[in-house]
C-alpha cells in the first residue's frame, strides 16, 4: 500500500475508502447509516470506539450522542480543536439496540480500518473502550491497561476507557480524565517514562500484519 504524505492525497485517499465501504454489499448492518469518522486527515491523535449509535446513525457522524459530548469536551479540553485529531470506529454502522458488535462484524470491518490508519498515519491512535482496544492488543484488560501507552508494530497505542462506561461511574470518570490529561505529553514524546509509566513491558510487537 502506498504512504499517503499529502493532505490532499490523505484526504483524496480517505474519500475513496468511504465510497469503497459505503459500496460494498458485503459489509454487515447495511441496515444502519454509513458513519466513516470524521477530522484531520493529517491528524496526530486518532480515537477509535466501538460502533455507531443512534444519534451516531441518525446524524451520520462519530461520537455526538452523549458520550460523543463528553469525548469531545475533553478533547477541547487538552486546548485541541476536534478538527485537529481524527474520530472514528472499529465497526461503522450501528448494531441494532446499540447491541454490542459481533466478532464477526468486526472481522469485517478491520481490514478498513487497517486501511484509515495507514492513511491517517497519527502518531497516537486511542482506542476507546475494550472493543477497540483489543484490535490492538488481544491479551489487553481495559481496567489494567487503559491509561498505558503500548508501542504496537512500532506505533504508539494508548487505551483509555470509553466515554460512555465515565457516564455511568464517577471512578472511571475521573480515571479517564487522567489518562487523557497525558496525551498532550505522549504526543510530544516528552518524558514518556515519567507520563505514563511506559515500560520495556509495554512494547508489544503482534504477529498480526494487517492492523495498519
Ligand atoms: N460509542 C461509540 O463507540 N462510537 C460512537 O460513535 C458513539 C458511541
Amino acid at each position: 500500500m502506498a504512504n499517503y504524505n499529502q493532505s490532499m492525497d490523505k484526504a483524496g485517499a480517505l474519500r475513496d475508502l468511504a465510497r469503497r465501504m459505503a459500496d460494498n454489499e458485503n459489509l454487515p448492518l447495511r441496515e444502519s447509516n454509513f458513519v466513516f469518522g470524521e477530522g484531520s486527515p493529517d491528524a496526530k491523535v486518532l480515537f477509535i470506539g466501538e460502533a455507531p449509535g443512534f444519534h451516531e446513525d441518525q446524524q451520520k457522524r462519530p461520537f455526538v450522542g452523549r458520550a460523543g459530548q463528553l469525548l469531545r469536551k475533553m478533547i477541547r479540553g487538552l486546548g485541541w480543536r476536534e478538527d485537529q485529531v481524527y474520530i472514528t470506529n472499529i465497526v461503522k454502522r450501528r448494531p441494532p439496540e446499540n447491541r454490542d458488535p459481533l466478532p464477526e462484524e468486526i472481522e469485517a470491518y478491520k481490514p478498513y480500518l487497517a486501511e484509515q490508519i495507514k492513511i491517517i498515519a497519527p502518531k497516537v491512535i486511542v482506542p476507546l473502550g475494550r472493543f477497540s482496544m483489543n484490535y490492538f492488543l488481544p491479551e489487553a484488560k481495559i481496567s489494567r491497561d487503559q491509561g498505558t501507552l503500548f508501542r504496537v508494530r512500532g506505533k504508539l497505542v494508548y487505551p483509555v476507557y470509553h466515554p460512555a462506561a465515565a457516564l455511568r461511574s464517577t471512578k472511571v470518570l475521573e480515571a479517564l480524565q487522567a489518562s487523557f490529561g497525558k496525551l498532550p505529553a505522549i504526543l510530544e514524546g516528552k518524558n514518556l517514562v515519567e507520563a505514563t509509566g511506559l515500560t520495556k513491558q509495554n512494547t508489544v510487537e503482534l504477529p498480526q500484519p494487517k492492523l495498519f
